[in-house]
């Protein structure tokens, strides 16, 4: 048969097992560089696209900036020629296959800040090819994919989805710092613009990775089942907040409520509480519902309620950790306190929305002094100032100080040594629970 009598599913098939795919990574962060690599590292040719020099230049000198990628990884795919990066997007018009991986945020009102979607689509949609893919992975609301990218990429470009380019939503599961489950082999699932997208889409992502590719019937489809994972935690995590607010009135404690509720093994899932919600998702994604489902006249009314508590706990933390203070007889104003972790979750360098920076906001409202210390994270920037981390940890240091709060659970901390130098500690992450307690110590 003519080559030019294939169809645009055949074709890509074809490419696919034959691995001519140029692969396209547009926006190389947390999510956009574990995935370039793992498609170059799978024979692919992959070209990464960010409007950040800095991140390009990187890539290019096979210098790593994620944690979760292998630096040896990189260097290598880059030295061979099947990596490279780019802040120019007419390189789109070599690629047969875009995934869109950048930021969805909230704005100042806490709805959806979409523009980084809308512009990238834009650039991709001048450059666009016939007969390739374009596959958003940022989590975004339901109705992103085919009510804006499919509108900006048809207009942009000319050309028709379907008929000339495959499109689809495949959300990403990256879980930073996971030990076990990386981009390679985490379960993805798959919804696009028609059946036939929905295979040729599939059959690209498992030519790549080991994990299983679930398909569904529509992008929206893919857009929910994102959320709903994201939400669940949010909710859940809400729910043993608020315990743990209630346990401590009733003098229980809720970290062994929880050790002795997941006993059960069945329906039952331990969530734990903590200073509250961190990261690029758990805090944000349950507003692009909230924010889509009044455009159907319908409230999340649990989505809401849990918001309300996580969103309180760094204040309740602050509260705590004031009536610990005046127990020894001091006020928070211009007590030493020293804040233990910035990351938003343990053993990772991203503090992204983290709680422990809130806490450290409430408490210098409260004219306390504050340092911090992360292992991982010497220096973060908020609302425009750079704030530098102490460099060590040691019990002449930790004596300096009134209090120390535990917000981050590293597991490269010695806690032992802080507990026996520590004036007083309130633990916000239950490290100390193997820890013989002392008086001075206030677990959440
Ligand atoms: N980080 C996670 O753990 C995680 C997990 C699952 C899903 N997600 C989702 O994945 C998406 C990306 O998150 P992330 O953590 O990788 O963000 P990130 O900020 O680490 O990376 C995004 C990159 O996109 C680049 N960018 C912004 N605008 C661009 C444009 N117009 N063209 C090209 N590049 C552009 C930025 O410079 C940045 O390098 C978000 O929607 C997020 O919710 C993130």
């Amino acid at each position: 048969m003519e080559e030019n009598s294939l169809d645009m599913k055949q074709k890509l098939l074809d490419k696919i097992a034959s691995k001519e795919i140029v692969v396209g990574v547009v926006g190389m962060g947390y999510v956009g560089l574990p995935l370039a690599v793992e498609k170059a590292k799978a024979g692919f040719k992959t070209i990464g696209f960010d409007v950040q020099t800095e991140k390009v230049r990187f890539v290019n000198e096979g210098h790593n900036y994620i944690g979760d990628v292998v630096d040896q990884d990189l260097k290598q795919l880059v030295e061979a020629g099947t990596l490279s990066a780019t802040a120019d997007f007419s390189f789109i018009k070599e690629v047969d296959f875009v995934a869109i991986c950048v930021p969805t945020p909230l704005d100042q009102h806490q709805q959806p800040d979409i523009s980084y979607v809308r512009d990238s689509s834009r650039e991709i949609a001048k450059y666009l090819k016939k007969e390739s893919m374009v596959v958003l992975e940022s989590t975004t609301y339901p109705g992103t994919t085919e009510e804006l990218v499919k509108t900006i990429l048809e207009e942009g470009s000319g050309l028709i989805c379907g008929r000339d380019f495959y499109l689809g939503f495949s959300p990403e599961r990256v879980d930073p710092g996971n030990l076990i489950y990386k981009t390679k082999n985490t379960p993805k699932v798959v919804g696009a613009i028609g059946a036939e997208a929905t295979e040729v889409i599939a059959a690209m992502y498992r030519a790549v990775l080991d994990g299983d590719v679930y398909e569904v019937s529509s992008p929206a489809v893919a857009e929910m089942e994102k959320i709903l994972e994201n939400t669940y935690r949010n909710i859940n995590i809400g729910l043993v907040n608020e315990l743990s607010m209630l346990c401590n009135r009733m003098g229980i404690s809720v970290w062994e409520v929880i050790d002795a509720a997941k006993t059960k093994p069945y329906g039952f899932q331990a969530f734990y509480p903590g200073p509250g919600l961190g990261g690029h998702c758990i805090p944000l994604d349950p507003y692009y519902l909230s924010w889509k489902a009044r455009e159907y006249g319908f409230h999340t009314s649990m989505i809401e309620s849990s918001m309300m508590i996580n969103d309180k706990m760094p204040e309740y933390c602050v509260e705590r950790a004031g009536r610990l203070l005046n127990h020894q007889e001091k006020p928070l104003k211009n007590s030493k306190i020293l804040v233990l972790g910035v990351a938003y979750k343990q053993d990772i360098d991203d503090y992204r929305e983290s709680p422990a920076l809130r806490v450290i906001e409430e408490l210098e409202k409260e004219e306390a002094k504050v340092d911090y210390y992360d292992p991982f994270v010497v220096q973060y920037k908020a609302k425009g100032r750079i704030v530098k981390g102490l460099l060590e940890l040691s019990p002449d240091i930790v004596r300096e100080y009134d209090l120390v709060i535990i917000t981050t659970a590293h597991t490269n901390v010695d806690y032992e040594m802080v507990q026996a130098n520590a004036k007083a500690i309130f633990d916000t992450k239950n490290v100390m629970k193997k820890i013989e307690m002392r008086e001075n110590i206030e677990v959440l």
